[in-house]
């Protein structure tokens, strides 16, 4: 197994010979303080079965079964698809995921650190998938934005983003609304966190998930300092040129993993809809999003 970090930009990573069956503990292990360093490491030349996904997933942590049945494989439930590609007929998984800046599982109460993507069908026009590492978008605020987080909270949520699933039609909105009220209520978390495996500060909120910015006390800001981060952080750029976006490109055998606390994504919008499908699995690795601070 061969680890060479990508030159001249500060995010990436390429593993070559990666066998996810061979692969000792230590080899594991340098994976991931190179995807906590890194924030993105692709594994070449992976040739996986879903099961085989899993089993993946299972050496880098411990999985997460996406809560919205519609998304999951057939097959093994623990992967999620993404896809436009109808198979025998039939919708697979959810098509146009993830069309806006997250983290994914923002919105829950213990996102995962680890996520693991593995293209299946790849667009030829449009491939890639927009980051943005909100450690480096941190470091960059200016100062005086930096002491405004300080001590804030943001509140996330579903809300915005929710999928009306087969099953909702017919029904009225409000009842759908209340639904994911319930089964998903929004979750406060600081602003800033340090992250538990390298110490940086990180940013933590999204276009598409955050919806509101607290004081200490829990008491909406009446502030417009929520767009001011996203606007800063480069969010609200939809030309995708601003200094923070990163474009990580792949092809057919790339599996992707990446640190889903530094990192937000976006999926790359399309002009014209191209065929894509893409497997997920996601994991919890030993540590929690961040440490709480005690009180
Ligand atoms: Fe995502």
């Amino acid at each position: 197994m061969k680890i060479t970090e990508s030159a001249g930009q500060d995010i990436g990573a390429v593993v070559e010979d990666f066998d996810y069956a061979a692969a000792s503990s230590a080899d594991i292990d340098a994976i991931k303080s190179t995807v906590y360093t890194r924030k993105i490491v692709v594994l070449k030349n992976q040739d996986l079965t879903p099961q085989q996904l899993l089993e993946v997933g299972k050496r880098f942590g411990r999985p997460e079964t996406y809560y919205e049945p519609m998304y999951k494989h057939p097959e093994v439930e623990e992967v999620f698809v993404s896809s436009n590609v109808p198979k025998d007929g039939k919708q697979i998984g959810v098509p146009k995921t993830g069309k806006f800046w997250h983290a994914d599982y923002q919105f829950m109460p213990d996102p995962f650190g680890l996520t693991i993507i593995y293209p299946q069908v790849i667009p030829q026009n449009n491939r890639g998938t927009y980051f943005i590492d909100m450690g480096k978008a941190y470091e960059r605020l200016p100062e005086d934005l930096k002491k405004e987080v300080a001590g804030t909270f943001c509140q996330h949520s579903v809300r915005k983003y929710f999928k009306i699933r087969p099953t909702d039609v017919y029904r009225p909105l409000s009842e759908i609304i209340e639904e994911v009220d319930t089964k998903t209520p929004p979750v406060v978390k600081p602003s800033a966190f340090i992250h538990p495996m390298t110490g940086e500060t990180v940013l933590y909120n999204s276009e598409g998930f955050t919806v509101d910015i607290q004081d200490e006390q829990g008491k909406p800001m009446e502030t417009d300092l929520l767009q001011r981060l996203f606007e800063a952080t480069g969010q609200l750029d939809e030309t995708f040129s601003h200094p923070n976006i990163h474009l990580q490109t792949f092809e057919k055998g790339d599996l992707l993993v990446w640190d889903n606390r530094s990192l937000i994504h976006r999926a790359r919008h399309t002009t014209t809809p191209e065929p894509t499908v893409s497997f997920r699995v996601t994991v919890h690795d030993e540590r929690k999003l961040y440490d709480e601070v005690p009180a």
